[in-house]
Parts: C-alpha cells; sequence; structure tokens
C-alpha cells in the first residue's frame, strides 16, 4: 500500500535519505507502519543516535508542521495540552464592566461564554496537533503534522496516564468547551532515553522500536553529510575511533552528535589525521565523563588509525 507516496520501508529510506537521515531498515519498518496505521511510534534508545532527528526528516519530507512537545519532570496539562489566558481574561472583564457593566445575569452568562471560548485558550503542543490549521491538503490528500513527544521518560507517571486518551482517542477534552478532535492522527513519534521505564498501557498503545548505535558504514555515511568538507580519511578515522570507545563499554557512549562534532573540530583544528597528541586534545568533544576519559586512552589508536586508513582505499 501507498501512505504519502511511499510503498514500503525501502523507499522510506530512499525518502529519508534525501533529507539527510540516513535510516537503517529497521527504524523505517517501524515509522512505515506506525504510518500505515496511524499509531504512534516510540523511540528508545541511547543519547544521540537520531531519535528526535528523525521526527524532523519526516516533517520536511511531507513539508508539514513539527510540533514539538519536549517533556521535563513536572510537566502537566497547561503546558502540554491548554491553558486559559487570564490575564487577558481580566482585562475583558475590566473592558466590559467600563462599556456595558454585568449587573444582569444574562449578562454574566454572554460574559462566561465569552471568557471561555477559544478566543483566550491558549494552545499548547498536543492540542496544536489537532488544529486543521496544522493539517495541510496536497494532491487531495489530507496531510498530518507530526507530533515530536520527546524524552516521555523525564515526565512523571500521571502526565503519562493523560497521553494516553489523547494517544488512543485523539481527541482532547476540555470541560468548557466540550471535545476537540482532529480527522486523522497527527504522525506521532514518542523518544526516551529509557532514564526510566515508560508504562505498559502507554507502550500498549504504540508501536516500538529501539535505536542502535549506527553500523560503521551508516556512521561514516552520517558524518559524511552533516560534516561535509572533512576528508575522507579523517571521517574514516572518527567513525572507526567513535564505534570502538562504545565497545569499550563506557559510562556514556558517544552518540553520532559526537562524532560529528569529532569530525568538525579536528577539520578546524586544521588536522587532516588523528594522531596521539590530536586524540588526547580533543577527547572531550567524544567522551564527556572522567572516567570515561581514562577508560578510552587505553585504546590501541595506533592500530585503529591503520584500520580506518584501509577501509578508505
Ligand atoms: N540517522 C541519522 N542520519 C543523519 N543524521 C543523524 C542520524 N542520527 C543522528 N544524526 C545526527 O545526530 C544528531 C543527534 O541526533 P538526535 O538529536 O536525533 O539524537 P537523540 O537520539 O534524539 O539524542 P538524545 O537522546 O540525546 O535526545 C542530530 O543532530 C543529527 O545531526
Ligand atoms: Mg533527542
Amino acid at each position: 500500500m501507498n501512505y504519502f507516496g511511499v510503498s514500503g520501508p525501502k523507499e522510506l529510506v530512499e525518502v529519508l535519505d534525501r533529507q539527510d537521515y540516513v535510516a537503517d531498515e529497521g527504524l523505517a519498518t517501524a515509522l512505515y507502519l506506525a504510518i500505515a496505521l496511524e499509531r504512534p511510534l516510540l523511540l528508545e534508545g541511547d543519547a544521540g543516535v537520531g531519535k528526535t532527528e528523525v521526527a524532523k526528516a519526516v516533517s520536511t519530507w511531507l513539508g508539514v508542521p513539527l510540533i514539538r512537545l519536549q517533556c521535563y519532570e513536572g510537566i502537566d496539562v497547561s503546558q502540554a495540552v491548554y491553558e486559559w489566558d487570564y490575564s487577558r481574561q481580566l482585562l475583558h472583564i475590566r473592558t466590559r464592566e467600563l462599556v456595558r457593566g454585568v449587573e444582569s445575569d444574562e449578562n454574566l452568562e454572554q460574559l462566561e461564554d465569552e471568557l471561555f471560548s477559544e478566543r483566550f485558550l491558549v494552545r499548547r503542543p498536543l492540542l496544536r496537533a489537532l488544529d486543521s490549521e496544522n493539517y495541510t491538503v496536497k494532491d487531495s490528500e489530507l496531510l498530518p503534522p507530526v507530533l515530536l513527544i520527546d524524552e516521555i521518560d523525564r515526565a512523571d507517571d500521571e502526565f503519562e496516564a493523560y497521553l494516553l486518551e489523547i494517544l488512543s482517542e485523539n481527541a482532547v477534552t476540555i470541560p468548557e468547551l466540550g471535545r476537540l478532535t482532529s480527522e486523522r492522527a497527527p504522525i506521532t513519534i514518542l523518544t526516551s532515553n529509557r532514564t526510566r521505564d515508560v508504562h505498559d498501557a502507554l507502550k500498549r498503545r504504540c508501536l516500538y522500536h529501539w535505536v542502535e548505535h549506527p553500523s560503521f558504514d551508516r556512521e561514516l555515511e552520517i558524518i559524511k553529510r552533516k560534516a561535509p568538507g572533512v576528508s575522507e580519511v579523517l571521517v574514516s578515522q572518527v567513525a572507526t575511533i567513535t564505534q570502538e570507545v562504545r565497545r569499550l563499554g563506557v559510562y556514556k557512549p558517544p552518540g553520532i552528535a559526537e562524532a560529528i562534532d569529532w569530525a568538525r573540530s579536528l577539520s578546524l583544528l586544521g588536522s587532516d589525521e588523528i594522531d596521539a597528541e590530536v586524540f588526547a586534545k580533543t577527547l572531550g568533544v567524544l567522551v564527556k565523563y572522567r572516567e570515561d576519559e581514562a577508560r578510552v586512552k587505553d585504546l590501541d589508536l595506533s592500530s585503529l588509525i591503520r584500520t580506518a586508513l584501509e577501509r578508505v582505499k
């Protein structure tokens, strides 16, 4: 079946590639199915493996808005869904008093209706994701926006419970206004670094994919795209060493972002190749814990550099 012009995971890999997102087939399959079944996709994985970026790539591919909800401890409905604009409501009451007065019961009722109308509603990301304004019609097909619920593991349990209604019913209930819904579910991507486990109830409503660190070839390709102009040899060395650092089982394995930053930093410093000296100087771009720095210093750097050189030949 064809969804937004894409007939399967392989084609989705190509489409994302055009947005400079280099996906493997596992991720593309999960994403394709989430789009086809109109189900949210929960992406879990270490930091910097490309979870957030994939939502951005989907939104640029479709040319639809990316609506992002960054989760944090204590996030609640007023930040995530909606709240009433109290100061504007107050100002409205004042103005009404001055102009017409509010003495009769009828007037009071009317005033209340006015105060709790869409005019004074502040729409937060989850509500905006259902708003027709963010739905685009292209070739007579309704394209939903991409909703990114980023780092859900940082939010509290109660907030997760609240999300259940929105994700399974594609609707929000506002007591004063009723139930608001959209014709089509937004393309929803949730991400988690797994600092705690997401509840089963939420997981059941989502498709799930664990995002692995990239293979050497994929990492090489990503660095080339995101750090253009860096020499082939340097990119190969960065990718080879980064992969090996991850294998060491360090406390915080470097993500793709670190590898890209490292390649850029080396290039900025004018290094054409990595050697022991430049490695020691720039290590802080790759690993960010003292214990990890100590472990990384044990790497057999010269043999890694040789391997990297052979890989570009
Ligand atoms: N598959 C990919 N293709 C292209 N670029 C990628 C890919 N994966 C990661 N990147 C690059 O790595 C950077 C980090 O990715 P991203 O922010 O998506 O990671 P994350 O998994 O969301 O990390 P965190 O858990 O720390 O939020 C991005 O800015 C992007 O440039
Ligand atoms: Mg992220």
